[in-house]
């Protein structure tokens, strides 16, 4: 993070040569727990983590908007009159999208002044560590700034959502948003996908002598792809066989019901969801009475439901969660919408670096590419970080 505000001050002014009139930083985010149930109107339990993306800008006298990455070659333009038109605009799509969903909340894009934005990430990209909701809260927060929006943040959540779903093409629920502008520093955030009300949850990992490694399996996963949209149409199909408005609508008791009239599938995507939702509520319970130590076994329950009965695991984020288990963690997960990325694992602070060594072994046993090893902690949610004067 130090060394990303110079870089991207340095990287803007090479490329739009100009100084940028506000950086802001927008984090990436790891799910404790509750995976697939934010679209569901359910619970999840995220925090924000020590990985951002940091958004230099610069507004302009014209409508003009140009882009830039150094995770891309070139500059990308556009205008404020074209959006949301992002069609092959690739990584682009993302804060272009922010920028047409935030007149959908309230900013009156007519009358708005263009501008230059330069992003820079230390998120890995296709890690299941949300590097797109970190680009869209980077950015919502830089736009709602400079344009004097005076948006609230989970106002700023819905829009970097509607981007995504509405823009990029991934429809995606809330999770990833929330976490990355609503986290809090030794803290996850409890988010009811329903009524987007939250709660803040100490998480006491250090005080406990523990911490949270992400083992990203640097198998790529995207979710415009099928396999997302599969488990959220399974999940729409389920809860219209049951009468309820959402997944959310059912308890762990209805699930004899749920059992006899749906398909065999269909009812292990629900049971999932179900069990889940109960599952996010418990570890808060056990966070706020008995604190992290107490946890290790829902989050190994949450994997076993995710790879049997979502089925959205692979055999790399298995092998991680086992081997991670194997070495002494606590508990681990797979964590984000699957199909690959990371798996998080609950560890003694003094054996992360055992756990991490055993994680690569069996990796390589395996035959699988090496994985990407890294510690987290929470942190807060996107900021601006420095800002000139307004004139
Ligand atoms: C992805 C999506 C989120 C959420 C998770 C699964 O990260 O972007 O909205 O559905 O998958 O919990």
């Amino acid at each position: 993070m130090t060394t990303l505000l110079p870089m991207s001050t340095d990287f803007f002014e090479g490329t739009f040569r100009a100084r940028p009139g506000i950086l802001t930083r927008g984090p990436g985010r790891v799910n404790l727990i509750g995976e697939h149930t934010d679209y569901n109107d359910g619970f999840a339990l995220p925090f924000a983590i020590d990985r951002s993306t940091v958004a230099a800008l610069r507004l302009r006298e014209d409508r003009k908007v140009r882009l830039a990455t150094d995770f891309a070659v070139g500059i990308v333009e556009t205008d404020l009159d074209s959006l949301p038109n992002a069609s092959g605009l690739g990584w682009a799509a993302y804060p272009i999208g922010v920028a047409w969903a935030l007149g959908q909340f309230g900013a009156d894009l007519a009358i708005l002044p263009g501008f230059d934005l330069a992003l820079i990430s230390d998120v890995p990209v296709g890690a299941g560590l949300s590097s797109s909701a970190a680009i869209e809260s980077a950015v919502a927060v830089a736009l709602d700034h400079v344009w004097g929006l005076g948006l609230d943040r989970r106002t700023l959540a819905r829009a970097g959502q509607r981007a995504e779903n509405d823009v990029v093409g991934a429809p995606t629920g809330i999770l990833d948003q929330s976490a990355s502008l609503l986290g809090r520093a030794d803290s996850a955030v409890l988010l009811d996908c329903r009524s987007l009300e939250t709660d803040v949850i100490d998480l006491g990992l250090e005080a406990a002598g523990l911490s949270v490694l992400v083992i990203d399996t640097r198998v790529s996963h995207a979710h415009a792809d099928g396999g997302y949209g599969a488990r959220r149409a399974s999940c729409e199909a389920g809860a219209q066989r049951m009468d309820v408005r959402a997944l959310r609508d059912l308890k762990v008791a209805d699930l004899d019901l749920a059992s006899a009239r749906l398909d065999e599938v269909t009812f292990r995507r629900v049971r999932h969801v179900v069990t889940e939702n109960q599952r996010v509520l418990e570890t808060v319970d056990h966070l706020r009475g008995h604190g992290p130590r107490s946890i290790g076994d829902l989050l190994l329950a949450s994997h076993a439901s995710m790879r049997d009965d979502f089925e959205i695991s692979t055999p790399e984020l298995d092998t991680a969660v086992d081997a991670a288990m194997a070495a002494g963690a606590l508990g681990a997960r797979m964590t984000g919408g699957g199909f690959g990325g990371s798996a998080i694992a609950l560890v003694e602070l003094g054996s992360a670096e055992e756990v991490g060594d055993a994680v690569q072994r069996a990796f390589r046993n395996a035959g699988f590419p090496a994985p990407a090893v890294l510690p987290v902690r929470a942190v807060d949610g996107a900021s601006v970080v420095w800002a000139e004067e307004k004139s």
